[in-house]
């Protein structure tokens, strides 16, 4: 009897320790409307790893209406932006190789999603970030902060 009752014990801390991680776990939405459905993006400065899953909850095509994950500083939303757009569709509008980028995701389509999990290695705690999707024309709007702290 004993034994079960730590063996719950010993679940219960498993499961609290689960609930930090998914501190780390975020998610977000984009639209056919050219919107993200969140101007914030908020994860603990103690994550070493963070995932957040887009989801394209509107139904055109990626070549019309795609939408990535950009991770940035703030000061190289443009720049990212606009090489992004030359870089084209088959590098998921991001200049391959780009060091502004901390981590990018794959276009996605109407009815899809797709999970960006990244390090934080580059970060640092409190620092000036922005999420963004790069497709063009969209990144002057689809954008908000990305905290980390
Ligand atoms: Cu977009």
């Amino acid at each position: 009897m004993t034994n079960r009752i730590l063996a719950a014990a010993a679940l219960m801390l498993g499961l609290s320790f689960g609930a930090n991680a998914s501190e780390c776990e975020l998610s977000l939405e984009a639209n056919d409307m050219m919107q993200f459905n969140t101007k914030v993006l908020s994860a603990p400065a103690s994550c070493k790893e963070v995932s957040i899953t887009l989801t394209h909850t509107g139904t055109l095509p990626a070549q019309a209406m795609g939408h990535n994950l950009v991770i940035t500083d703030t000061a190289n939303v443009a720049a990212v932006g606009t090489d992004g757009m030359a870089a084209g569709f088959d590098n998921n509008y991001v200049k391959p190789g780009d060091e502004r980028v901390y981590a990018a995701s794959k276009v996605i389509g109407g009815g899809e999603s797709v999970t960006l999990t990244f390090s934080t290695e580059k970060l640092t705690a409190g620092g000036d970030y922005t999420f963004l999707c790069s497709f063009p024309g969209h990144w002057a709007i689809m954008q908000g902060k990305f905290e980390f702290k």
